[in-house]
């Protein structure tokens, strides 16, 4: 690290179905970089539905690697308390609010994104919640729903509360991940906003990294997803400021195996097991030079004994780490 490099704090992104206990666990035994991770929402149920098993990814004994923050995503200030006291009491002091989901059977119930056009409702929403948490809040949130210039009316509700922070991620839920992050607009909110703001989407390189960086220089917290996946070398180059890491082949190798062990002991058939790891090669696979042909291939694996044998041929003949 040189002399007037400071290190900027860096958040693994939640990735519902991908950045649970096991691969964070796991990341964070074989990688470097991140500080912390936000877990993926678990959403509110009724007071007498909620089980253990909704907080199973996050029993602080198996959190341990890596500092976690747990998500809600909810409309309902008493369902959202009686699950932010639970979690309190399970040793977690802050939780994230959800208003970034874009997939309309979340949105069009009002909730996740689909709050982002009625700041009224968010208003109503934070003034129940806020005096009946025992911990602080935070909020991950989209620019809109529709479209990028909804958040312009929410920001001065957000202000009059105290809050964490505020992370967010510059596309409207209609985009989807299409198009690229509208970096005028995070840069709108961020004259407007009193809360701390932590930026988050398409952190794919350093290079990228350092020009967002340069850009808006009163961000130190960074939120990275899909490029720590694709490359999960990338938090501690970041970290670092540089790339000095060697043999990344061997290490992600090491990586996948662990991951594959311990997602076969957890996870019910290998059905299950397959779809599961297919999912993830289609980040993993980005970091290999021929990745349409790998990703591909993989894919296209219908059993678990054809798969096993497609990675080990892949890594024995053919992988070549291009990131
Ligand atoms: C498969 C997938 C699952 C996601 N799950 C969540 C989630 O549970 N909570 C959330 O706030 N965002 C979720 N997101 C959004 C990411 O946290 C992040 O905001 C988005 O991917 C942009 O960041 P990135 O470009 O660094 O990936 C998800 C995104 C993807 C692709």
């Amino acid at each position: 690290m040189t002399a007037d490099h400071q290190a900027p704090r860096l958040i693994l992104a939640p990735l519902k179905g991908f950045t649970d206990v096991i691969f964070r666990d796991t990341f964070a035994q074989h990688f470097d970089g991140f500080d912390s991770a936000m877990a993926p929402f678990i959403a509110t149920v009724a007071a007498d539905r909620l089980t253990d098993k909704h907080v199973r990814d996050l029993l602080p004994n198996q959190n341990t690697r890596m500092p976690i923050e747990p998500q809600i995503l909810g409309n309902t200030a008493e369902d959202f308390v009686f699950l932010a006291r639970r979690l309190f009491d399970m040793g977690y002091p802050d939780v994230n609010w959800n208003l970034g989901c874009p997939f309309r059977p979340v949105t069009k119930k009002r909730r996740g994104s689909g709050l982002l056009p009625f700041p009224e409702q968010v208003d109503a929403f934070l003034s129940k919640t806020l005096p009946a948490i025992p911990g602080r809040l935070s909020i991950k949130m989209r620019l809109g729903r529709n479209t990028p210039d909804e958040i312009l009316r929410l920001l001065p509700v957000l202000d009059r509360y105290p809050l964490k922070e505020i992370t967010i991620h510059p596309r409207t839920a209609r985009q989807m991940y299409t198009g690229s992050p509208d970096l005028e607009m995070f840069q709108a909110c961020l004259d407007q906003i009193r809360h701390q703001v932590v930026y988050n989407g398409d952190i794919t390189h350093l290079q990228g990294f350092h020009t967002l960086a340069a850009r808006f220089p009163s961000v130190d917290s960074w939120m990275i997803g899909r490029g720590a996946l694709s490359n999960p070398f990338l938090p501690a180059i970041i970290k670092k400021g540089r790339d000095g890491v060697t043999g990344k082949l061997e290490k992600f190798k090491a990586f996948y195996e662990d991951l594959f062990f311990r997602y076969q002991e957890r996870l019910c058939g290998p059905g299950h097991l397959l779809n599961h790891l297919k999912g993830f090669w289609t980040y993993f696979a980005g970091a290999f030079e021929n990745s349409e042909d790998i990703g591909k291939r993989i894919h296209r694996t219908f059993t678990l004994p054809r798969y096993i044998e497609t990675i080990s041929r892949f890594f024995a003949e053919e992988a070549n780490w291009r990131k």
